[in-house]
């Protein structure tokens, strides 16, 4: 059975940090109010000309050499991100023609917000199973601190930027849970939800950018009932339980959110990978961003199993399970 191996990682972070301090110069907020509600310290914001391509060609070099590939090894070019450099053409093409890929093989942007990575993975695995493509590369990236109001203190003090990336290559499996590569992945959307969290412009809309709008407590109430079923769909699917999990490496929205997942679904604290204190909300950066972190660390390592969820706006919401 054909299967899609992960077989490098790779993530890069602005070198501009800004402290929970420095917003409370910005706005009427303070570091102990998003410490304690989100757990977030501070995040990563790209510099004036430094765009959503730049931060995804740095994460894909690294993906690839931890791949111990050339980019001209790259076959399809998937970039999932909200803050594209350009209304058009796909980030993508310009993250292709940055590594230098000339042989024509497709590069597009997917756009699922906060679950873009869950979804580009599934849809990479698509690809690979069916033969269509065989060494994918994955990214998210995003520059949200480009669409935030930055006078709104109920939106600006989440999120940061930065960029993730993974190789993803055919291989043959058994056809069971013993197989490395991606086991399994469940993705959802509910467009009736639209208007708790959304950019408020627009190509087609308004002609302008706009600036991102959340209603935070509502999000908060489904996310955690959508990536807990989630996350238990992927676990029935494969048939693996919580403690076969050697690390759960979520979309870093919100700590209360990842703890309280991982508590409904009987997920040990100290599985739980966290790195929304140091990063804020990357969008669809986050999950790639944290498992990049965490395999350069030890923290987990070939044969081991992953899960993944993500849930952002749309609704969009996804999970994933992976061995290493
Ligand atoms: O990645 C996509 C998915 N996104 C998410 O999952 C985000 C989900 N939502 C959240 O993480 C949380 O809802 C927030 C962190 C956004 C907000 O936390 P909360 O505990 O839900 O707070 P709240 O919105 O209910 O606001 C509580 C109070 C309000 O004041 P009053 O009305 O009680 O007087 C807010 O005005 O906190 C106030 N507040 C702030 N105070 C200081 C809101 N933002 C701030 C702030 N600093 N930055």
């Amino acid at each position: 059975m054909r299967r899609s191996i992960l077989t490098g990682t790779g993530s890069y972070l602005p070198e501009k940090v800004l402290t929970n301090d420095d917003l409370a110069k910005i706005v009427d907020t303070s570091d102990e109010w998003i410490r304690a509600r989100t757990g977030i310290r501070q995040r990563h914001v790209a510099a004036d000309g430094e765009l959503t391509s730049d931060l995804a060609i740095r994460a894909a070099e690294r993906a690839l050499e931890a791949a111990g590939r050339d980019a001209s090894d790259i076959d399809m070019v998937l970039v999932a991100t909200s803050t594209p450099d350009n209304t058009f053409p796909a980030t993508a093409t310009t993250v292709q023609a940055g590594l230098g890929i000339t042989h024509g093989g497709p590069a597009f942007d997917l756009q699922a917000v906060c679950s873009g990575f869950v979804y580009a993975l599934a849809t990479a695995d698509s690809f690979i199973r069916s033969g269509a493509a065989n060494r994918v590369l994955v990214i998210g990236a995003e520059t949200f601190s480009r669409i935030l109001d930055w006078t709104d203190r109920g939106t600006c003090v989440l999120f940061g930027d930065g960029a993730g990336a993974v190789v993803l290559e055919a291989g043959e499996g058994r056809g069971d849970t013993s197989d490395r590569g991606i086991l399994s992945t469940r993705i959802h959307a509910d467009g009736r939800q639209k208007d708790l969290l959304y950019v408020d412009g627009g190509p087609s809309s308004t002609q302008t950018v706009g600036h991102l709008r959340m209603k935070g407590r509502e999000v908060f109430r489904h996310a955690v009932v959508r990536i807990a079923e989630v996350m238990q769909e992927v676990m029935e699917e494969t048939g693996i339980g919580p403690d076969d999990i050697a690390l759960f490496v979520p979309h870093q929205a919100n700590i209360r959110i990842l703890e309280g997942t991982a508590r409904k679904i009987g997920l040990d604290r100290n599985k739980v990978y966290i790195t929304v204190d140091r990063h804020g909300n990357t969008s669809a950066a986050s999950i790639p961003l944290a498992l990049d972190e965490a395999v350069r660390k030890g923290r987990v390592g070939e044969g081991d199993l992953v899960l993944m969820e993500a849930m952002g706006g749309g609704f969009t919401w996804g999970g994933s399970l992976v061995r290493l």
